[in-house]
């Protein structure tokens, strides 16, 4: 995810700027920038790659006495990671800053265009600062411009924004990606989280959604749609390892709590109204494409499945699935029909990387779904969807494998869409319960206080079993996976109605079953498969909506009424079990034993 810091003052900036920087490099990033301006004058770096390369070209300059000075880590999703796409992005006299994604940018953008304004990135950061210049010019009035601007956004943003108009002031404003304000003194300070400001401000300020305005003369002037707004500051935390978790104990259960968000921005800009868009795909890519393959390993494996359960029942068209060290040594027959697709939060797992090649090779148009643009899969890919989790530092995967899922049950939709396989009813239907999926993916404080209770019980035992069917059981595997990973306890994934021909032999007392039975998807069948489970005496988990009299224990779902409003819903209960078991066993849950976050060999 992005990182912005600011600083306006008398102290040295460019340090400042390049320390908060470091400070938010845990965030992931793939280019970095800073812009000062100091006795009128802009001075401003950008280089892409590592901040060390920035440090590098910074290594001559040092700023003195009073300026404003603003600098950004970025994380693409609108446009490559270039050095042009680098923020601060540039007008003729100013330079912004901006996490989020601006919805209506190619609207504002194009009409700029039209007005003779040259856009030098593809980014929509980019049209924030001509805006403001094109509000300038017409008025000669900064605070008047940069409100005028905010107004016309539409999205998420935390931006910063500094003119040489007015060259002792930092604008900012917030809606969607957070943002704050630190103080210490008569120096202010801004960051989109706390770990750029500890140490250096005494005091802070978190903004809310809907608030803007600018700082000048170690003030503050904060606004809202209802106007001037007072605020109260609060003492600033001083644990900086805990900072980068937001608090969590664990960097996986942090990016658990976070996937109502970040699956706004997987949605962002390409749910719309009545269809899906995806702008980085060319209107040709499914011509003569009559079937699709997906390759991919570990936890992308199991999105690969779902979406190939999707992909044939919405958009039919014929789907198959494989795991990427299999796929390379069976002489797989292709044919030029098939799309190809890989799926990877890396984009550097050499199994799935060399099963791209193979297909290339064979002349197979491909597509990649990551989290990493720029990463080898995306750059050997014909095209490339990214599906802006931000980044993942827990080994165990969660708000990848969730935001890998949208974007197969997105391009499933797309598919049906160009393919003409799908109603408009359906269409419809699908896109609301898409919409939907922030809140099916919300953790309560009663559900983690229930898993947390009830892991306790969980901990001994022969090994489980998490069942399901259809969509529900790649996501039996998905679940047993987490748990193994982290709790380095037995756990297999099979489908329910499979149990009967083998594993049932298993079971007894010690055997945990943790059943997933949607109410939306053959709940009759699979209630059958757990009751044959329940009468041989196994420990029955049982997630539903519907309650269950022969479980041990039960964890009641809220969403029934679509199939992937469940997955996502009863997806998070199972991620927070493992999470709970691994903490209850003492296990270093963001960094299990033996197992590597990306796995670049074979
Ligand atoms: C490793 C990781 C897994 C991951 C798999 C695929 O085995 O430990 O968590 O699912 O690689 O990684 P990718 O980056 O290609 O999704």
């Amino acid at each position: 995810m992005c990182g912005i810091v600011g600083y306006i003052g008398q102290k040295e900036k460019k340090e400042i700027l390049l320390d908060g920087l470091q400070e938010l490099e845990y965030r992931g990033y793939d280019s970095a920038g800073i812009a000062v301006i100091e006795n009128k004058h802009l001075k401003n770096f950008k280089a892409v790659g590592r901040l060390q390369n920035l440090r590098d070209k910074t290594d001559s300059y040092t700023s003195s006495g009073f300026g404003v000075s603003i600098g950004h880590t970025r994380w693409a999703t609108h446009g490559k990671p270039t050095e042009l796409n680098a923020h601060p992005h540039r007008g003729e006299y100013s330079f912004v800053v901006h996490n989020g994604i601006i919805e209506n940018y190619q609207e504002l953008k194009t009409e700029l265009q039209k007005e003779g304004v040259k856009f030098l990135s593809q980014t929509d950061t980019e049209t924030i600062v001509h805006l403001f210049e094109k509000n300038y010019n017409a008025t000669s009035n900064a605070w008047e411009s940069f409100s005028k601007t905010i107004e016309k956004l539409e999205g998420a943003y935390a931006t910063l924004l500094i003119t040489e108009a007015e060259a002792e002031t930092i604008f900012f404003a917030k809606n969607g990606s957070p943002m704050l304000i630190g103080f210490n003194g008569d120096d202010v300070y801004f960051a989109s989280s706390d770990t750029p400001i500890i140490g250096k401000a005494t005091e802070v300020y978190y903004l809310e959604d809907g608030e803007y305005g600018y700082t000048k003369d170690g003030k503050v002037m904060l606004f809202n749609a209802d106007g001037e707004k007072s605020f109260t500051k609060q003492t600033l935390a001083t644990d900086k390892a805990m900072a980068q978790k937001d608090g969590y104990r664990f960097f996986m259960e942090k990016e658990i709590y976070e996937q109502t968000q970040v699956m706004n921005d997987t949605m962002m800009g390409r749910v719309l109204e009545s269809k899906i868009d995806f702008e980085e795909l060319d209107a040709n890519l499914l011509e003569n494409i009559s079937n699709i393959k997906i390759c991919a390993c570990g936890t992308s494996y199991h999105s690969a499945l779902t979406g190939s359960y999707l992909l044939e029942r919405i958009a039919k068209i014929p789907c198959q699935v494989e795991i990427a060290s299999e796929f390379r040594y069976k002489e797989p027959l292709l044919r030029d029909d098939t799309l190809f697709i890989t799926i990877s939060q890396s984009g550097e797992t050499a199994d799935t990387l060399e099963a791209l090649k193979m297909a290339n090779r064979a002349g197979l148009k491909s597509l990649s779904i990551c989290n990493v643009d720029n990463s080898s899969i995306v750059r050997e890919s014909d095209a490339a969807i990214l599906t802006r989790a931000g980044i993942e530092k827990g080994v165990a995967s969660t708000k990848a494998f969730a935001t890998q899922t949208m974007v197969l049950w997105m391009l499933t939709l797309y598919v049906a869409q160009v393919k003409k396989t799908i109603t408009p009813e359906l269409l419809k239907e699908e896109l609301d319960a898409m919409r939907h999926t922030p809140k099916a993916l919300l953790v309560t404080d009663k559900l983690h206080t229930k898993l947390n209770r009830l892991s306790k019980r969980y901990l001994h035992g022969h090994g489980f079993f998490f069942i399901g069917r259809d969509l529900f059981f790649p996501l039996a595997l998905e679940g047993a996976l987490k748990l193994k990973e982290i709790s380095y306890l037995h756990a297999e994934g099979y489908p329910s109605g499979e149990m009967k021909h083998g594993p049932i032999a298993l079971a007894d007392s010690e055997l945990f079953t943790v059943a997933l039975m949607p109410k939306s998807l053959h709940y009759e069948k699979i209630k059958s498969n757990v009751e044959e489970l329940s009468a041989r005496d196994a420990t029955i988990l049982a997630i539903s909506p519907e309650p269950f009299e022969l479980a041990d224990d039960f964890i009641q779902t809220i969403y029934g009424t679509h199939p992937m409003l469940e997955f996502f819903e009863m997806m998070v209960v199972t991620q927070i079990l493992a999470l709970e078991i691994s903490i209850r066993l003492g296990n270093d849950v963001d960094m299990p034993r033996n197992l590597a976050k990306s796995v670049t060999v074979e």
